[in-house]
């Protein structure tokens, strides 16, 4: 038989575990849940760039046109001139290029 003590030191224990558990995993849980908004909004401003920046000199193309190498040499060679640096800085072609490697 356990002591009355004994199963209150229990009782407490336990419940202790239960909020480190729940707490534990409340806050990955929330850290998820930034970085998949964080994600979104990133997506957001670079669809936006490529929606505005890359339809300047010609139409958008598709993106599904080419690969994700095609477009990193596409945006890396292709545009990497001084008419097209008027247009998109190197900051907004990065953002463009890991936009449409992530379609
Ligand atoms: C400064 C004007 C200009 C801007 C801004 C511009 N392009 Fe272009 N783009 C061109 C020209 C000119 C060509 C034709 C190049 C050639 O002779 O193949 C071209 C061609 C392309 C092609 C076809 C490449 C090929 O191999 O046939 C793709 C795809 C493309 N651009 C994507 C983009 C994307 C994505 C952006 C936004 C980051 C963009 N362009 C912004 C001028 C521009």
């Amino acid at each position: 038989m356990m002591s009355r003590t004994a199963y209150a030191i229990m009782i407490v224990f336990l419940l202790f575990i239960q909020q480190v558990i729940s707490g534990c995993s409340t806050t990955v849980t929330k850290s998820l849940q930034k970085d998949n908004m964080h994600k979104t909004e990133v997506d957001l401003v670079s669809r936006n760039l490529y929606q505005s920046k890359c339809v300047l000199c010609h139409e958008l193309p598709k993106i599904n046109e080419y690969t994700s190498d095609e477009w990193t040499s596409i945006i890396d060679y292709t545009h990497d001139t001084k008419a097209a640096r008027k247009f998109i800085t190197i900051e907004e072609a990065e953002k463009i290029k890991s936009y449409l490697k992530s379609m």
